[in-house]
């Protein structure tokens, strides 16, 4: 099977500690993947070293076949791997106009921006009616809409969500999930962080557990898991 993105024997850390400990998986070309995990426990550095924000001390990870250990985050950004951070990191004066702009910053994002506008407004409705309103005017669960309207502005060829919902109320919450649904239902390859492994479920075909920086478990494409099973899964027998 090609994989589009294929994490192979990664140790990452910082100073002198590792946390990620030979950690392999690997995303489809035509699927999503979901992440989780206690917390600590190395997802964010996972995520963070697919985007060149931590420089891998051993390993390889090859996105559509290139290598990615050795590029720097704005040559991962332009090969179409954005990430959307965990927690909020918008300028605040910006309007939401303003901010999905700037997400169209590439050449050939710039050429198809009033598409994608359009595109992204159909996923988040909800931003239209406040396009010329600023960031620091917004709830967390709006920053959060904006944060990966932006993201998806660049035209991604995968996206990366470390924890979309994280402190958000839960109805809020549920129409974040379903617009990261109506987002893969355009075609973008989602790597998601989420503590909600229900919501996970329903988002993609393989989730991975990360426990102590390695795979503690693995739910593969077309195996079922219930409730009960996945939180002895999480928690231990
Ligand atoms: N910049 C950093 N410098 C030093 N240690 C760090 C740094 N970032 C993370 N760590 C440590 O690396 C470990 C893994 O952190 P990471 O953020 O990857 O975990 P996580 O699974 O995403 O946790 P959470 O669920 O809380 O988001 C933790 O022990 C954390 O303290
Ligand atoms: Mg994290």
């Amino acid at each position: 099977m090609t994989h589009l993105l294929e994490i192979r024997d990664l140790t990452c850390g910082y100073g002198r500690i590792n946390v990620l400990h030979n950690i392999s998986l690997a995303i489809g070309a035509h699927g999503n993947v979901g992440l989780f995990g206690p917390n600590g426990h190395g997802k964010t550095t996972l995520l963070r070293a697919v985007s060149g924000l931590v420089r891998p001390r051993s390993g390889s990870i090859s996105f559509n076949g290139t290598e990615l250990t050795t590029l720097s985050p704005k040559a991962i950004v332009e090969l179409g791997v954005i990430h959307v951070s965990q927690g909020n990191r918008l300028f605040p004066d910006l309007t939401i106009g303003e901010c999905l702009s700037l997400g169209a910053y590439t050449k050939a994002a710039r050429q198809r921006e009033a598409a994608s506008r359009e595109e992204v407004l159909s996923i988040f409705p909800k931003l239209k009616e406040r396009w010329t309103q600023k960031v620091r005017t917004l709830s967390g669960g709006e920053r959060q809409m904006v944060s990966i309207a932006t993201a998806l502005m660049s035209c991604p060829k995968m996206l990366i969500l470390d924890e979309p919902t994280l402190g958000l109320s839960p109805k809020v919450k549920e129409e974040l999930c379903a617009a990261v649904i109506r987002i893969s239902g355009h075609g973008v390859p989602i790597i998601c962080v989420e503590q909600d492994v229900e919501f996970l479920l329903e988002l993609s075909q393989h989730l991975y557990l990360i426990n102590h920086g390695e795979v503690g478990a693995e739910i593969k494409p077309g195996q079922t898991m219930d409730h009960s099973e996945i939180m002895s899964l999480y928690f231990g027998k």
